[in-house]
């Protein structure tokens, strides 16, 4: 945690999208590390992003009960209220108001170069939402609304964080201000992609049509194991050493998968398993990820079964988190020229 701006207090902000169940990406790649960054003496905000998930349709029922279950995961994998603040997103309004803003920063030319609304849109781009399409600079007033200085994400999110940095410098230079900090993408660890199950070269994702192909923090201990069982790979056993996984994309994800859960390096863990059949790592793998993921899905489902606790603590984050955005929103209406502010 080092490139940020060092002339702003340090403070980490992230945030997941309750567009369906968590997967095991998200845990590895998000949810553990923001875990970790909550011990480390900085601020941590953490935000259950459900403008983003709007942006494409979500049944409201569906969008109520997610955000509840993401959530619950935030507290089940050890995010402590009193620690951190969690809030979701649309209850505080300095996210949209700061948004708008950035909306007239950003240009064409930036939007369109953001693979993963090409992803997404796909074929149809016609059709997609205009929310889709200027989801990043949400992203960027999601973060930048905070003044944050560190935003723990995975692989595929580093593009969007550029773009913040992007935006708060086009910002800093048309008003002739340091106003905004240039926020750090945090991309650490074994599992800053974790990649699909059944196919090594696609990332795991909550929306692949086959859930053979992900883990899902909601999977019991026969899920996962079957899961682990029969995830893709090549006829070799492992390689002896790290650089043998080198273009093994199968080996490799299940290796870094092993390394991030148990907390272990990739050459550590090759120390252990180098040269074994899968038929004796796999196993191993499905042990280990059920010893750490049933805890937090009981817990999650312990959560879910109080949902006004849920509600309870969310607003109590928003409230605190409005304590912080709220002047920076008002600090950047008055450098933009807006009468009243
Ligand atoms: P989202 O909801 O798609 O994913 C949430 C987090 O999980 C990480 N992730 C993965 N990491 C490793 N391997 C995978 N297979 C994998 N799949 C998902 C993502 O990188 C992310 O860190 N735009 C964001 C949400 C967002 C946000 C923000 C993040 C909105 N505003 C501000 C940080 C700061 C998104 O769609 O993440």
């Amino acid at each position: 945690m080092s490139e940020g701006t060092t002339a702003f207090t340090p403070r980490v902000f992230s945030g997941i999208q309750p567009s369906g169940g968590l997967t095991l990406g998200n845990y590895l790649g998000a949810i553990k590390r923001f875990v970790d960054m909550q011990g480390s003496g900085i601020e941590t905000i953490y935000c259950v992003v459900d403008m983003h998930a709007i942006t494409v349709w979500q049944d409201p029922d569906a969008l109520r009960r997610q955000t509840r279950e993401l959530t619950a995961g935030y507290l089940a994998a050890g995010l402590d209220p009193t620690r951190s603040i969690l809030f979701n997103q649309s209850q505080v309004p300095e996210h949209a108001q700061l948004a708008w803003i950035f909306n007239c920063v950003a240009r064409l030319g930036w939007m369109n170069r953001m693979t993963q609304f090409k992803d997404k849109a796909g074929k149809n781009a016609e059709k997609a939402s205009l929310g889709l399409y200027a989801y990043p600079a949400l992203m960027a007033a999601d973060i930048l609304v905070y003044h944050a200085t560190h935003v723990p994400v995975g692989e595929d999110q580093k593009q969007h964080v550029e773009l913040t940095r992007d935006i708060a410098a086009k910002f800093n230079h048309d008003f002739k201000t340091d106003f905004f900090p240039m926020t750090a993408p945090v991309i650490e660890g074994a599992a800053t992609r974790v990649m699909s199950l059944r196919d090594g070269s696609k990332k795991m994702s909550k929306s692949d049509p086959s859930d053979a192909s992900r883990i899902n923090m909601t999977d019991d201990a026969d899920a996962i194991a079957k899961k682990i069982r029969k995830a893709k790979t090549d006829p070799e056993p492992l390689p002896e050493s790290v650089e043998g996984l080198k273009d093994r994309p199968e080996a490799r994800n299940l290796v870094n998968i092993y390394a991030a859960l148990s907390g272990d390096t990739v050459a550590d863990v090759m120390a252990q398993v180098g040269g074994k059949p899968f038929g004796e790592f796999k196993p191993l793998l499905a042990d280990l990820a059920v010893e750490k993921l049933a805890p937090i899905s009981s817990e999650m489902a312990r959560y879910m079964r109080d949902p006004a606790e849920i509600d309870r603590i969310l607003k109590d984050g928003a409230g605190r988190a409005r304590a912080i955005a709220s002047p920076v929103v008002q600090k950047t209406y008055e450098i933009v020229g807006m009468v009243g502010a």
